[in-house]
């Protein structure tokens, strides 16, 4: 097994094993909340606690997906049910804000990942989302064929990558929306394992608009 497969085995197991104690005491803090009246002004501080339990706990799943991206499991896949199944549950419809358009010439196939390439594209498109800050938008999103090189692009209307990010947005712990910082680490580790190559730039929406580039399989 290769240092970094070890390593990521590693940080899943830590991260897994976090889950459990952590779990314990954010029900011990539920429970210590219930037994105070809601006026009581300690009750503040357990919501204070309950709430940085949260940002552990979706720190720690992110940590566990972001440990099993490397190891990737071909199969056939149709592209646009990809997108589809990528998009699905992530853009806002109530009220129209978020507008989605799918693009994807004929019933293109290719021997990927399902799962994880479905939740790679899935972050992209939820970073869009998050960069629209509740303003309305358009989101982008293609799949194509050509020759042996199978093509996914993911562009938004937002605002764009800020600059001071640019250089370092595809690092774990990289963050400008107060998330994680893990989406796009995960999003470069299955491109990669995949053989790939990922580059963002501004697209003609006018926010960001990523590239993800997979060589048939080797
Ligand atoms: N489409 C986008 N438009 C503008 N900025 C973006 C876009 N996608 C990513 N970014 C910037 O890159 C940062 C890193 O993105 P990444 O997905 O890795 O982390 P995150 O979204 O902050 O947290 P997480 O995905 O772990 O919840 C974001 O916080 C944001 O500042
Ligand atoms: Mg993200």
């Amino acid at each position: 097994m290769s240092v970094s497969m070890e390593l990521d085995r590693f940080a899943g197991m830590i991260a897994h094993e976090l889950r459990n104690p952590l779990a314990s005491a954010t029900t011990n803090l539920a429970v210590a909340a219930d037994l105070m009246e809601e006026t009581d002004p300690r009750s503040a501080f357990i919501r204070r606690a309950e709430k940085e339990m949260d940002r552990i706990r979706l720190l720690l799943d992110a940590c566990i997906e972001l440990a099993t991206a490397g190891r990737i499991d071909r199969r056939d896949v149709s592209l646009p049910q990809l997108l589809q199944d990528a998009a699905e549950g992530l853009v806002p419809s109530r009220n129209g804000d978020v507008e989605l358009r799918l693009d994807v010439a004929g019933t293109p196939r290719a021997r990927i990942d399902p799962s994880l390439m479905q939740r790679a594209i899935g972050n992209l498109i939820e970073n869009a989302v998050k960069a629209f800050g509740g303003e309305p938008g358009t989101i982008g999103i293609s799949a194509s064929r050509t020759g042996n090189e199978v093509r996914f692009t993911v562009e938004d209307s937002g605002p764009g990558i800020p600059e001071e990010l640019r250089a370092r947005i595809f690092d774990p712990l990289v963050t400008g929306l107060k998330g994680s910082g893990l989406g796009l680490a995960f999003v470069k580790k299955v491109v990669e394992a995949h053989g790939g190559t990922i580059e963002v730039g501004r697209g003609e929406l006018g926010g960001a608009r990523f590239e993800i580039r997979i060589p048939e399989e080797e």
